[in-house]
């Protein structure tokens, strides 16, 4: 079978540099170009990891388009806390080989997907900004999007509020603008991205594994860390690369058709991810919902893919 075409739309981030790597080293996958987008960090500072991350795994040809500095309607809100000051802290990684695609994140989607034979997979495992600009402004490219496989939301507890989870409190607008798409989706949300924790023991067996699993764990060590700090976990969560997995082999996430809805307007519970789990709306289902990973089988396509690199 031929390798599918994806897009991945990132902010990284620990866990989306993770995803970066994953998909780069997969060659079930086509990386056709990576997006950037605020959230972790600040615009210029998620560009600047997507290139630092492709350089070091030597996938300098991806063409990188940085996109939305800002969400569509509010200010930024950005996870410092989580990701340190540059998004990426913990090892050094050298600056990037080359610069960014002078399209932008937008116009390099679009190129994409013009140009592509096939139906491409977009993977945003950041805010949903870039993606609802995109549908905004070429809404006849529709046909030429595959799948939607995202991380973001939850249809239990949130991480950034009671009720929200970080990509989707960042831009609730959007996110609404994408699940209302059309567009077939399947959502990793919390619920299956907590099953994704790196302990102790798969950090130590990525860092035995030599090449760029020295570095992968070096930042999960820094990720763990904080993520202790502020949530109490032993293990933090490689929340995005389940995202990918889920292109790779679906069968790893157990997932049930629902109706998502996102909350924009509550003080209280903006940014949740309404998941009508019962069907008790009778509204037809929007999107595939994580419910259950393959922890082992995911991990073990974790490790495949970054030895390949
Ligand atoms: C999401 O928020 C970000 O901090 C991570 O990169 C991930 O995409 C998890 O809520
Ligand atoms: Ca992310």
């Amino acid at each position: 079978m031929s390798p599918k075409p994806v897009i991945l739309d990132v902010d990284p981030g620990h866990d989306d540099a993770v995803a970066l790597m994953m998909a780069c080293g997969s060659p079930e996958l086509d990386l056709l170009a990576v997006t950037t987008v605020a959230g972790n960090v600040a615009l210029e500072k998620t560009t600047r990891n997507a290139l630092r991350v492709l350089s070091l795994v030597g996938h300098t040809g991806v063409p990188v388009g940085a996109g939305a500095s800002e969400p569509l309607h509010r200010p930024l809100r950005t996870a410092e806390d989580i990701h340190g000051e540059s998004g990426l802290d913990g090892p050094k990684i050298p600056e990037a080989d080359f610069e960014p695609d002078e399209r932008g994140a937008v116009g390099l989607i679009a190129d994409t997907l013009r140009d592509s034979p096939e139906p491409v997979t977009l993977v945003p495992v950041g805010p949903l900004t870039n993606v609802a600009a995109l549908l905004r402004a070429h809404p006849g490219l529709k046909g030429k999007i595959a799948h939607v496989s995202l991380m973001g939301g939850s249809i239990g507890l949130g991480n950034t509020t009671p009720a929200a989870e970080f990509n989707i409190f960042v831009d609730p607008e959007a996110a609404r603008e994408v699940f209302d798409s059309g567009l077939r989706i399947t959502m990793s949300g919390l619920d299956v991205t907590h099953q994704a924790g790196a302990g102790t023991a798969e950090r130590d067996r990525l860092r035995a594994a030599g090449g760029v699993g020295g570095v992968v764990a070096g930042f999960l060590d820094f990720f763990a860390a904080t993520y202790e700090g502020i949530f109490g976990f032993d293990a933090p969560p490689l929340h995005d690369p389940v995202a990918v997995a889920a292109v790779l082999d679906p069968g790893l996430l157990k997932t049930r058709p629902m109706r998502v809805d996102v909350e924009c307007e509550s003080e209280l519970t903006r940014g949740e991810t309404v998941c009508d789990f019962y069907g008790v709306t009778g509204k037809p289902p929007n999107a595939d919902v994580g419910v259950e990973l393959d922890r082992a089988g995911f991990f073990d396509l974790l490790y495949d893919s970054l030895q390949r690199l």
